[in-house]
C-alpha cells in the first residue's frame, strides 16, 4: 500500500472567564478576562479531506473552523481536537479552538506569526461566526494569565489593539494575583451568538439598555482597581453587582441566579461568566469546597479552576502516515 507521510503540528491554548464586564465589552466597554488550568488541544496535518478527530465533515459544518481553513487558502487537512472545555459552558472554548488551529496552521505552512497576529486573526473568526464579537476572549485564550480591555494605562501592560464598526479596544496583559474561582456549570448550553445579538436589539430599542451597558464600564473599572489592590471583598462585592446588572439587561436566567444567590453564603461575590442564558457562573471564595457542595445541591456541576495560566503554546511535528 502506498502510504504517505504528513507532519503533524499541535497547538493548545487555555479556556478563559469573564471576570467583569461580558456583553459591555462588544461596545468598547472595558472586560477582564483570567485564562484557567482547562486547556483545548488542536493537532493539524495535510490531507486530501477534511475530518475533524477522524470524521468526514462538510467545509461549513463547524463556522469557527471553515472560516479559519478558508482565511489560510485551505478546504482540506485532517483536524484532531482535544478539550477540556465543553463547548457552550461560556468558558471560551470556541477562543481556545480558533487560536490553537490558527497556531497549529500557521506552523504547517510555515508562516510566521506572533501571538498579535493570531490574536487579531482569531477575533476576526469570531466576529463572523457571531455576527459581533470583542477580541477579549481569543486575546486571553492567546496571551494567557489576565487580560483587560481600555484599562486605565497604569494597571497593565499593552499589547495591541483591535478597532472594528467604530468601536476600539486596547488590550493589556494585567498581573493577576492567586485567587481561588469555583465555576458553577448550569448543564444548558449558551448560544453566545444569539445571546449578542439580543442585547444588540434591547441597545437599539432602549436607553435603559445602553444606561446598563455604561454602568457594567463602570463596575468593571472598579473591578480593576480593586484587582490591582488585591481587594478580594471590594472585587466581590463588584462581581456581585456586576451580574445584577447582566440581569437586568437580560443575559441571567433562573439557573444561573440560583447557582449565583447560592454561592454567595460562601464568597466574596459571584456573577454569571460569558454570554449567560445557561453556560457557567463564578464565585471568588476562599471556601470552595462548601461553594462546590451548594452548587450541586442546587443543581449546578461544579469545578475550582486556578489562574496564572500560559495561553497558546506549540508541540513539535512528529511524523504520522495516512
Ligand atoms: C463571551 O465570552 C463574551 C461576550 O462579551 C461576547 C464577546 O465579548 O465577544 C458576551
Amino acid at each position: 500500500m502506498n502510504k504517505t507521510s504528513h507532519k503533524k503540528f499541535t497547538a493548545s491554548s487555555p479556556g478563559k472567564f469573564i471576570l467583569m464586564g461580558e456583553h459591555a465589552v462588544v461596545y468598547g466597554k472595558p472586560a477582564v478576562a483570567l485564562a484557567i488550568n482547562k486547556r483545548l488541544t488542536c493537532t493539524i496535518s495535510e490531507s486530501t479531506k477534511l475530518t475533524i478527530n477522524g470524521l468526514c465533515v462538510a467545509p461549513d459544518d463547524n463556522s469557527y473552523v471553515s472560516r479559519i481553513l478558508s482565511a489560510n487558502n485551505l478546504t482540506t487537512a485532517s483536524i484532531s481536537i482535544k478539550s477540556e472545555l465543553l463547548p457552550g459552558s461560556g468558558l471560551g472554548s470556541s477562543g481556545a479552538l480558533c487560536t490553537s488551529l490558527l497556531t497549529s496552521i500557521k506552523r504547517m505552512l510555515g508562516k510566521s506569526h506572533n501571538r498579535k497576529d493570531i490574536a487579531s486573526e482569531a477575533f476576526e473568526a469570531e466576529y463572523r461566526a457571531q455576527g459581533r464579537a470583542s477580541p477579549v476572549d481569543t486575546s486571553c485564550c492567546t496571551f494567557g494569565n489576565g487580560i483587560a480591555v481600555n484599562c486605565p494605562k497604569n494597571l497593565g501592560q499593552y499589547l495591541w489593539t483591535a478597532s472594528k464598526n467604530g468601536d476600539t479596544w486596547d488590550i493589556f496583559n494585567i498581573p493577576i494575583p492567586k485567587m481561588t474561582f469555583v465555576v458553577g456549570y448550569t448543564g444548558i448550553r449558551s448560544l453566545t451568538a444569539s445571546i449578542v445579538e439580543k442585547v444588540k436589539k434591547y441597545k437599539e430599542q432602549s436607553p435603559v439598555a445602553e444606561n446598563l451597558i455604561d454602568e457594567i464600564g463602570n463596575v468593571t473599572i472598579d473591578g480593576m482597581q480593586a484587582l490591582s489592590k488585591n481587594d478580594t471583598e471590594h472585587l466581590g462585592r463588584l462581581m456581585t453587582k456586576n451580574h445584577k446588572l447582566l440581569a437586568s439587561l437580560g443575559v441571567s436566567c433562573r439557573e444561573l441566579d440560583k447557582l449565583v444567590n447560592a454561592s454567595l453564603e460562601y464568597s466574596y461575590g459571584a456573577k454569571l461568566t460569558g454570554s449567560g442564558g445557561g453556560g457557567s457562573m463564578i464565585a471568588l471564595t476562599d471556601e470552595p469546597g462548601k461553594v462546590c457542595q451548594t452548587i450541586s445541591l442546587h443543581g449546578g456541576f461544579p469545578f475550582i479552576v486556578s489562574t496564572s495560566v500560559e495561553g497558546t503554546n506549540v508541540e513539535t511535528g512528529d511524523l504520522i502516515s495516512n
